[in-house]
């Protein structure tokens, strides 16, 4: 790791904080000079850092999004976190198109790749996902999962609640789940989820899966097509922290996938389930009224239609009737 990284880990894990500039020459085997130089290259990149050589450094609470930032956050104070990879890009094309890219040579996961914007980034049904800079989060993971696709449908379910859980935890806000994967607070969507797999072209079955997640965090000018559908988190809190404790809250699930405690907490967190709900499946047009009665083992949405019959939808999309 380069010193500019290590200097900011240091200062991360100290947020808010002075730490002196021979402290951190000490800790890693580094001259003093070669500190300051770090905390110089930082302040050019826009990092706040208060102090100087005779007082110590201090990183002051900005929200630049980096790979430092959320591993402090992640490992914390206890330190029992799964191991995470993290990279982070101020600026990219698709966090879930990086991470195909990535999934074509070896690549150690799980794995966290974060970006303060996306210049093309993808939803659900082909549609592309508004992603400006400073003001958003958006993330994905690249798992390996030792399961079938059909389960790794699960994948979606468990992130959605991370998301919400995280939310609660890091910005104080209690959101709910809009079957299937969108987040919701104050009547507003804040958060979709789009989950991609990458499967082995001879055995057919899953290399890799893509969990991407967009969430907009602060305000911004939302452009015309989204702007009465779209809200924001708002209020004053990290990105870092948020990316950091989202992770925290879906790795540990992805690695017990079946426990019951994960759909459990996506049905408590749902908010269709007793409404009435047209459903419009992907690919068509045709709409159909149904009357939304739960969530299944699978997170599938149980409806029950006009004519009495019932199903369990595990796929498109609903908007629930006023
Ligand atoms: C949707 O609501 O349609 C799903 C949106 C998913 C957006 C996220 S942002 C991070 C990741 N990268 C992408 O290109 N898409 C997902």
């Amino acid at each position: 790791m380069s010193t500019r990284n290590e200097v900011l880990k240091l200062l991360e894990s100290h947020r808010g904080e002075p730490v002196s500039g021979g402290f951190m020459a000490n800790k890693l085997g580094v001259s003093r000079n070669s500190v300051w130089k770090a905390v110089k290259k930082l302040r050019e990149e826009g990092y706040s850092i208060t102090g100087g050589s005779g007082v110590g450094y201090a990183l002051e609470d900005d929200d630049i999004l980096s790979a430092e930032g959320i591993a402090s956050c992640y490992s914390g104070a206890d330190g029992d976190s799964p191991e995470l990879e993290i990279a982070c890009h101020q600026s990219i094309d698709s966090t879930n198109k990086e991470a195909k890219r990535l999934a074509l040579g070896d690549p150690k996961t799980p794995l966290l790749i974060v970006a303060d914007e996306q210049t093309g980034g993808s939803g659900r049904n082909g549609r592309s996902f508004w992603s400006p800079p400073g003001s958003g989060l958006y993330m994905s993971f690249l798992l390996r999962p030792d399961f079938d696709l059909g389960k790794a449908q699960l994948l979606t379910t468990a992130a959605s609640v991370a998301v919400c859980e995280a939310v609660r935890e890091v910005a104080g806000k209690d959101c709910g789940i809009k079957w299937v994967n969108d987040v919701y607070l104050d009547g507003k969507k804040i958060c979709g989820i789009l989950t991609e797999a990458v499967t082995d072209f001879e055995s057919g079955g899953i290399q890799f899966v893509i969990v991407g997640i967009g969430i907009n965090c602060h305000p911004a000018g939302f452009p015309d097509d989204i702007k009465d559908r779209a809200g924001f988190i708002g209020g004053d809190f990290s990105r870092n922290a948020l990316a950091a404790g989202i992770a925290k809250s879906f790795i540990p699930m992805t690695q017990d996938i079946e426990n019951k405690s994960i759909i459990e907490r996506y049905r408590d967190l749902s908010f269709v389930p007793g409404h009435d709900v047209t459903i419009t499946r992907i690919g068509s047009d045709k709409k159909t009224r149904a009357h939304a009665k739960g969530i299944a083992d699978n997170g599938g949405l149980i409806v029950e239609y006009e004519d009495g019959t019932t199903s369990v939808l595990t796929s498109g999309e609903i908007s629930i009737r006023l």
